[in-house]
C-alpha cells in the first residue's frame, strides 16, 4: 500500500475523513502530518477554475482559459496527436493554476444520438473514442498532470442518470462500452478513472466491485485511483470495498462517521480503507509543488492549437461541383446568427470563460474578405422573425444577381443539448428551417456551415450545394471554419458517429432513454456504423465520411498472411497518391469483416487508421497497425 508510513500515523477519524474532498474541487489536507491539499476541476476541453473569490454555485464566474474544440469535433480529426497536443495544452494551462487533476476526457460511447452530453464524447466505435482519450490522456498525464477517465461506465444519456439502471448484455457491454474504458486505461494509463452516477446491471457505478475491482483492476492492471462523479456515492462503505478511494465533493461528517462505525464494529476491512486512503495521498502528494510561472504567450499559442485542431477536425460533408472552397478577396453574403453569435462548446461542467472567441465574422474581417451579413434568425427563440428573415432574403437575392457566394451558418442552439438532459428529436431550430428554404429558393448555390455538438436530421440537404459540419469548435470555431471554406486549408476531418437519416433509424430508438428504473440496450453490439451496415439501413453520411479539396489514389493492399497470434498488432498496407492539384491530408481506415463468423458479429468493425498527409502528386506507404482489440469477440460462456 502507498505511503503506509503516513497512512499508520493517521487516526482512524482522519483516514475517514480523507477518502471525501474539501468542498467541491479539492482533496483534504492533513497538517499534523504534512499534507497538502490539491486541487482537481473540469474538464475535457479546456481548465474550468471558478475565479478567485467566486461564491459557491456560481459556476460561471470563472478565471479565463482557453476553450479547445470539444470531443465530438477533435474525435473527427482521426489524428490523436492532435489530441496529444491538447491535453498537454490544457495541462499547462493547469499547471498555471497549480491545479493536480483535470476532470476528463470523456470516453462513453454514442448509444443515440440524443444523449444531451455527446458533445463531450468521441465517438459511436470504441477503438477511435480509446484511440482519442488515451492520447488526450498521455498529453496531460506527460506534463505531470492527473487526468480522470470518465464516466466509467455505461453513461450514455443524461435523463434519470443519477440513478437510470444500464441494462446491458456481456458482449456489448464487452466489446463496446468497456472497450472505449480499456483502451483508455492501457494505452492512456490515466491517473483516476471516475466512476458514472447510474447503475451497470443492478448496481450503482459507485459501488460496483465487478467495474471497479474485477474489470478494471484485476484485469486491466490500472493502479490508480477511483473518484466518484459529483455526488455519484449512493454506500460509501460499499463503495469503498468495492474500489472506490475518493467520494466528491466532501460530504461532510455523514459519510466519515458511517466509515469509523463501520470499522470499528467489523463491517469493513480496515486495510480496505488504508488502501484508498494511499491511493489518495499517492495522487495529492505526487501533484506539481505550486504554480508554473505565467506564460505571457501561453494563452495565443493556444488559440493557435485550438484553430489548428478545428481545421483539421471539421468534416465536409457535401461539396457539389467543387462549390468549395470560395475566393477569399471575392467579396461574401454570410447569413446566420450563428456567424456572428457562435456556439463554440456545451453547456454544463465543460463549459469555459475563454479570454477570446472568433466568430465567423471576425475571421472575414481578419482575413480581409469583404462580406455583406444578415442575421436571419434568432437564437434566443424558435420562432421566425419576418423582419430578419426579410432582410436575409434580400441579401440572398442581392448576392445572386451579383454572382456572389451565400454562406449560411445554421445549428442547435443553446437549449437544444446540455449535460444534463437529452434532445427530443433531431431537428434544426425551426425558424432555421424555415429560412433555409426560403434562402435556396433565392440563392442556388448556398454554402451551409453547421454547428451543434452532434448531428441533426438534414431533409433540406437538396436546399444546400456545400455542407460543412463545424460541430462545437472552441473559441477559433470561426477561424478554423472561414480557414477552410476560403481555402487556406484543405479540410480533412471524418465524421466519428454517423448521421442517420431520421430518428427512427437509429438502432437504440424506442430504448432510449428507457424508463422510471433502467434503460435497456436492447441493440446489444449493433451501436452507430454497426448496426446500419449489417441492418443495410441507409444513412445520410456514414461514419469515417469526409471530403477533401484534393483527390488520393489507392493501390497496393496489404494484408497480413494468416491469423495475427494473439496480442501482436498485425499491419495492412496501402500506397496512397495524392492525384489532386493542392496538399492535403487523408484518413486510411481499415474495417474488419467476419463473412464466416459462426458467431453473430456486426458487418464491419474499425480495426485501424491513420491520417497522412500528402503534398500534391506525392505518393506514400501507410502502415496501419490493426487493433486486435477489434478482431475479438466477448464469448460470454468461457
Ligand atoms: C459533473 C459531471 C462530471 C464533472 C463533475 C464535476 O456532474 O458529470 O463530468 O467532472 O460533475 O463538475
Amino acid at each position: 500500500m502507498q505511503h503506509a508510513d503516513i497512512v499508520s500515523k493517521m487516526t482512524l477519524e482522519e483516514k475517514a475523513a480523507y477518502v471525501s474532498g474539501r468542498g467541491a474541487w479539492h482533496t483534504k489536507a492533513v497538517p499534523r502530518l504534512g499534507v497538502d491539499e490539491v486541487e482537481l476541476t473540469d474538464g475535457p476541453h479546456g481548465l474550468r477554475k471558478l475565479a478567485p473569490g467566486a461564491k459557491g454555485g456560481e459556476f460561471t464566474n470563472l478565471v479565463h482559459t482557453t476553450a479547445f474544440p470539444t470531443a465530438s469535433l477533435s474525435a473527427c480529426s482521426f489524428d490523436p496527436e492532435l489530441l496529444r497536443e491538447m491535453g498537454g495544452a490544457i495541462a499547462d494551462e493547469c499547471l498555471e493554476h497549480g491545479v493536480a487533476m483535470v476532470l476528463g476526457p470523456g470516453a462513453n460511447l454514442k448509444r443515440s444520438p440524443l444523449c444531451g452530453r455527446n458533445f463531450e464524447y468521441f465517438s459511436e466505435d470504441p477503438l477511435l473514442s480509446a484511440r482519442m482519450a488515451a492520447s488526450w490522456i498521455r498529453g496531460a498525464e506527460g506534463k505531470g498532470v492527473a487526468t480522470s477517465l470518465k464516466h466509467y461506465a455505461v453513461n450514455n444519456q443524461e435523463r434519470r442518470r443519477m440513478y437510470v439502471d444500464a441494462v446491458v448484455e456481456d458482449r456489448a457491454l464487452r466489446e463496446l462500452y468497456l472497450a472505449s474504458f480499456e483502451g483508455a486505461v492501457r494505452e492512456g494509463k490515466p491517473r483516476s478513472v471516475m466512476c458514472a452516477y447510474n447503475k451497470v446491471n443492478g448496481a450503482y457505478c459507485s459501488e460496483n466491485a465487478f467495474l471497479n475491482d474485477r474489470v478494471l483492476r484485476k484485469e486491466w492492471g490500472f493502479e490508480g485511483l477511483v473518484v466518484t462523479d459529483w455526488g455519484a456515492s449512493a454506500d460509501r462503505v460499499r463503495g469503498l470495498e468495492s474500489g472506490v478511494d475518493l467520494e466528491m465533493p466532501e460530504s461532510g461528517t455523514a459519510n466519515a462517521g458511517r466509515i469509523v462505525r463501520a470499522v470499528r464494529e467489523g463491517r469493513l476491512d480496515e486495510a480496505v480503507l488504508d488502501r484508498a486512503v494511499g491511493r489518495v495521498l499517492d495522487f495529492a502528494l505526487s501533484a506539481p509543488s505550486g504554480k508554473t510561472a505565467p506564460d505571457a504567450e501561453l494563452a495565443e499559442r493556444n488559440h493557435a492549437l485550438a484553430r489548428r485542431i478545428g481545421r483539421e477536425s471539421a468534416v465536409l460533408l457535401k461539396n457539389e461541383g467543387a462549390l468549395l472552397p470560395l475566393d477569399p478577396s471575392a467579396p461574401v453574403a454570410v447569413v446566420g446568427e450563428l456567424a456572428r453569435t457562435p456556439r463554440y462548446q456545451g453547456a454544463g461542467s465543460s463549459f469555459l470563460s475563454p479570454p477570446r472567441v472568433a466568430s465567423f465574422l471576425d475571421a472575414l474581417g481578419e482575413a480581409g474578405t469583404p462580406f455583406a451579413f444578415a442575421a436571419g434568425y434568432r437564437i434566443d427563440s424558435d420562432d421566425a422573425d419576418p423582419v430578419l428573415e426579410a432582410e436575409a432574403l434580400a441579401l440572398a437575392r442581392g448576392a445572386a444577381s451579383r454572382g456572389e457566394a451565400l454562406v449560411v451558418h445554421i445549428g442547435l442552439t443553446e437549449r437544444y443539448e446540455s449535460e444534463g438532459y437529452d434532445r427530443e428529436h433531431l431537428r434544426l431550430p425551426p425558424n432555421q428551417l424555415a429560412l433555409l428554404g426560403k434562402l435556396a429558393a433565392a440563392h442556388e448555390r448556398v454554402v451551409a456551415v453547421y454547428s451543434g455538438g452532434a448531428p441533426v436530421e438534414t431533409p433540406w440537404i437538396g436546399s444546400v450545394r456545400a455542407l460543412l459540419a463545424g460541430y462545437l469548435g472552441g473559441q477559433a470555431a470561426g477561424e478554423s471554419q472561414a480557414d477552410l471554406v476560403f481555402g487556406r486549408a484543405s479540410p480533412s476531418g471524418k465524421l466519428a458517429e454517423t448521421w442517420p437519416l431520421a430518428l427512427e433509424d437509429t438502432p437504440a430508438h424506442g430504448n432510449f432513454p428507457g424508463g422510471e428504473r433502467n434503460v435497456l440496450y436492447k441493440e446489444g453490439i449493433f451501436v452507430g456504423y454497426r448496426y446500419y451496415t449489417s441492418a443495410g439501413k441507409p444513412v445520410r453520411f456514414p461514419f469515417g465520411h469526409g471530403l477533401s479539396y484534393s483527390e488520393f489514389s489507392w493501390a497496393a493492399l496489404e494484408l497480413p498472411a494468416g491469423v495475427a497470434s494473439a496480442g501482436s498488432a498485425p499491419t495492412a498496407r496501402v500506397t496512397l497518391s495524392n492525384i489532386g492539384a493542392r496538399a492535403a491530408s487523408e484518413v486510411v481506415q481499415a474495417y474488419a469483416a467476419f463473412p464466416e463468423s459462426r458467431i453473430e458479429r456486426p458487418a464491419l468493425a474499425l480495426a485501424g487508421f491513420a491520417k497522412v498527409r500528402l503534398e500534391a502528386g506525392e505518393t506514400k506507404t501507410v502502415e496501419l497497425p490493426l487493433d486486435p482489440a477489434a478482431l475479438r469477440y466477448w464469448d460470454a460462456k468461457l
